[in-house]
């Protein structure tokens, strides 16, 4: 019934709506429909109904535009939070979306999901609230996937160090309230995941960047910064760093586990992009620790649906402890609908296969994409292709005005996301991050072709 809504717009308020009769013969539609039609208008106050005398137009409420400026006087000035970063922009219409976070639902398990869904409706979770940690199933599976990787000697994690999340965004929160505290300092790497400079910036936790690349962070400057700093934790990304790709060495993660265990401090181990192995496995450095050091999130957002968001964060000792009491404070428990949904799902024979295809699939695009700019964008520079994960992190000549280049691509219909949104302070270079797992891989080519005619303007 477009037509109708089409013509309340245009009608002036007081126009009488015509008859359900009239509108029948004019549209073809059944009585069922129409009447629908003009209770939906009406939900949307945009047409009102006088019984026994029938339905107008509406006239705009609004007279003059609304003054909030008594808010800024009440709300003072704001604590200074990063503006969204741009994954969290929508695609334009038609537009090539390079920009986003998130796969595109080609990627995802969606039968899997729906029939999830529709079994976890018809359960009881459907109609109760969950424990503070969560369901024990679910938790007992994210404790079993990360003992799976624990070498033998190591004792692998327990259900009850598990607290599930409504996705792994609001555990960085939890963690840097709980771990950290406010005012005190956080280890990062640099480059690193702009939702975790937000949720530092909110929670007031002080961050200090250690450098890092397609290699990950040097230990000598993570202890040198640890030392420097009196900070007690290290947020870092040791498997498909967002947004470098980078995969930490099993050299590199013991180093980095036993600066931490020295200085009696905590990694924050986000394993973001776990089930996106392409060349490689990820490694969780929590798997080799076993005194309460790491404290581990894992998400399954992006790998079984962003509308089941769900996540987890694995943490032992008072540390758990503390994680737990900052959950209860914030949300009190994650809707046990989504959270017997992800279980439903990553416990069928079909999640394994999925994630097997998937990994052909990422590796198709990613080595489309890295060709497409090798062709179209030669001052374009990679300084790895990354062995997994959803990114590019291309580098471009240092001169480049990136804001810029990013507004005259949106122009010519490719969205990227500027690479500063990544840096917790000044970015080292100009850079952009290039995801591969949004829609329409075939047009990797002509995006590539925008941003080296764009680079070269
Ligand atoms: C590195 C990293 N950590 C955490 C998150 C948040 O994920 P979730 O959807 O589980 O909240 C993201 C999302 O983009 C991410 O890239």
């Amino acid at each position: 019934m477009a037509g109708l809504r089409a013509w309340v717009a245009q009608a002036p308020p007081g126009a009488r709506v015509p008859s359900t009769r009239a509108l029948i013969a004019e549209y073809g539609a059944s009585p069922v429909t129409v009447q629908k039609a003009v209770h939906v208008l009406a939900s949307q106050g945009l047409v009102e109904s006088r019984p026994g005398v029938g339905t107008f137009v509406r006239a705009a409420r609004t007279v003059r535009p609304p003054d909030y400026g008594w808010q800024t006087g009440a709300l003072r000035s704001p604590r200074a939070l990063p503006p969204p970063a741009t994954p969290l922009r929508g695609r334009l219409p038609d537009a090539i979306g390079l920009h986003s976070g998130y796969p595109e639902r080609g990627l995802l398990p969606e039968r899997l999901v729906r029939a999830a869904l529709a079994r976890a409706a018809r359960a009881d979770v459907a109609l109760s609230g969950s424990d503070i940690a969560g369901l024990p199933e679910l938790r007992a599976w994210f404790a079993n996937e990360l003992a799976r990787a624990t070498p033998t000697g190591t004792t692998p994690p327990a259900p009850r160090d598990v607290v599930v999340l409504p996705g792994s965004q609001s555990g960085l929160s939890s963690t840097f309230r709980a771990l950290v505290g406010f005012g005190r300092p956080l280890l990062v790497e640099s480059p690193t995941y702009w939702g975790a400079i937000l949720a530092a910036a909110q929670a007031g936790v002080r961050l200090v960047p250690v450098p890092s690349g397609a290699g990950g962070p040097d230990p000598d400057e993570v202890a040198r910064a640890f030392d420097e700093t009196g900070a007690r934790a290290f947020y870092a990304q040791p498997n498909y760093a967002n947004p470098t790709g980078a995969q930490w060495s099993p050299e590199l993660a013991g180093r980095v586990l036993d600066v931490v265990r020295d200085r009696g401090a905590f990694l924050v181990e986000d394993d973001w992009a776990h089930d996106f192995g392409i060349d490689s496995e990820a490694r969780p450095v929590a798997a080799r620790d076993d005194a309460g050091h790491v404290v581990y999130l894992r998400s399954l957002t992006k790998s079984v649906s962003p509308a089941v968001r769900v996540a987890a964060v694995i943490a032992r000792g008072p540390a758990r402890d503390r994680v737990v009491a900052d959950r209860a404070a914030e949300s009190m428990y994650v809707s046990g609908v989504l959270q017997a949904a992800a279980l439903d799902v990553v416990s069928q024979p079909a999640w394994r296969s999925h994630l097997r295809a998937l990994r052909h699939q990422l590796r198709a695009r990613r080595d489309l994409l890295v060709d497409s700019l090798a062709e179209h964008v030669p001052d374009a520079h990679l300084e790895h292709v990354p062995p997994g994960g959803l990114n590019l992190w291309v580098r471009l000549p240092d001169a480049t005005d990136v804001d810029r280049l990013v507004r005259d691509c949106e122009a010519e219909g490719v969205m990227l996301a500027a690479g500063a949104e990544w840096f917790p302070a000044e970015p080292s270079g100009s850079f952009v991050r290039l995801n591969y797992s949004g829609p329409d891989p075939d047009r990797f080519p002509d995006a590539a072709r925008v941003v080296g005619r764009a680079l070269r303007r």
